[in-house]
């Protein structure tokens, strides 16, 4: 029986970290265990910080509440770790086994890793270094293998949608072309899903390589049809199709770490190229981390809560190195060696590299055919 389990928030935040904590700790209080949090994620883990929560006024009415009340830190790699030392020196260096002697002597049956593609690479290692973890997929870019859905993705793109009705009157008043850019470093779901639900003529996303002529000569058909505006969605790590021109590049790319890369800057461009191609005025909004902070949509607190709980019933079955995960719908779980696909070997290198197994929007997915269908151009 376990009697004593931790719940860890790592990488960028997103709505619904709360409630995912809330239902692990009231699962954890309906059984009986003590539930405790990590504090900042990993960052936590090595410093051996960490709070008790069932019982604690922080803890409580936050299911509405958006950020992690037990922090989070991104790009903490506890197998690289950042240290500082007196004389100012930095080094780098690998102190999971110090996570695992903390974890051990707290006596925690289960580490509970609420987080994405990298945030659970660490766990997987973790795991095989005897720390026993159940993970949680968050990221609001939805790219996390073997799960169909992760928490803070709803609402991101309910935030996206937003921004795309209030972009859409003022593109109609001024007949301008509001390019509104995303997040999604690798995938594009959020642009694709707002695209459609918000009604944009064109969204770029980084499975499809653009060409802005094609984008071009869509607008300009609606300009034909009288319609002298036009909304487009970029995903921040679009590329053209001509890869190697800096014009389309998100600054600071580097596809083969991954890691601590800064994304930005396309929407800027992609407006820019737009306006010397069709002769109508384009701007930029680059919504940046409103996707990621405040309330959850009701669907995301469901989920969240979904997942928590479900987290909490493997931890009482002992199910351990698995990822919960909604698979055909339902709530489910794999192994964390299937979701880190070729990268294996335990250490620095973490998620967002060439090996890594992040779930891109397909070709044949539903949503493709749909923007095709109802004449979305997808820059191709
Ligand atoms: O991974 C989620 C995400 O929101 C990405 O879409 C974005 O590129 C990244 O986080 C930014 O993270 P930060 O600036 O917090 O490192």
């Amino acid at each position: 029986m376990i009697k004593k389990v931790a719940i860890l928030a790592n990488g960028g935040d997103v709505a619904g970290f709360n409630a995912v904590i809330r239902a692990i700790m009231r699962s954890a209080q309906t059984h009986g265990i003590e539930c405790y949090g990590y504090i900042d994620g990993y960052k936590g883990l090595v410093e051996n910080n960490y709070i008790r929560l069932d019982g604690n006024p922080i803890a409580s009415g936050i299911i509405a509440k958006g950020g992690s009340i037990i922090g989070s830190s991104t790009n903490t790699i506890v197998f690289h770790y950042k240290v500082e030392h007196e004389d100012g020196s930095v080094t780098y260096e690998d102190l999971s086994d110090l996570c695992v002697k903390n974890v051990k002597e707290a006596g925690f049956d289960c580490v509970f890793t609420l987080g994405g593609d990298s945030t659970q690479k660490s766990a997987r290692d973790l795991y095989l270094k005897g720390i026993n973890v159940i993970g949680v997929p968050k990221t609001i870019d939805n790219d996390v293998a073997c799960t169909e859905i992760t928490f803070g993705y709803n609402t991101a793109v309910s935030v996206a949608t937003d921004a795309l009705d209030r972009l859409h009157t003022t593109a109609e008043t001024h007949h301008r072309i509001m390019v509104l850019e995303v997040m999604g470093r690798f995938a594009g779901w959020i642009a694709l899903e707002s695209a459609i639900s918000g009604g944009a003529d064109v969204v770029l996303i980084p499975e499809i390589p653009f060409d802005l002529t094609k984008a071009a000569e869509s607008i300009r058909k609606r300009q034909a049809r009288g319609k002298n505006f036009s909304v487009v969605v970029v995903s921040e790590g679009a590329v053209s199709k001509n890869g190697e021109s800096e014009n389309f590049k998100a600054e600071g790319v580097d596809s083969k770490s991954g890691i601590n890369v800064k994304f930005g800057g396309i929407g800027v461009k992609v407006a820019k190229e737009l306006q010397e191609l069709t002769g109508l005025e384009a701007r930029c909004t680059v919504l940046g981390y409103m996707q990621r902070g405040g309330t959850p949509t009701a669907y995301d607190r469901v989920l969240s809560t979904k997942y928590g709980a479900k987290a909490m019933e493997y931890a009482m079955e002992e199910k351990f190195g698995i990822l919960t995960v909604i698979k055909d719908g339902k709530l489910s779980s794999v192994p964390l060696e299937e979701v880190i696909g070729n990268n294996k070997e335990i250490g620095a290198v973490q998620g967002g590299t060439d090996t890594s197994n992040v779930r891109l929007v397909t070709m044949d997915n539903e949503l493709i055919k749909t923007a095709r269908n109802i004449g979305i151009c997808l820059g191709d």
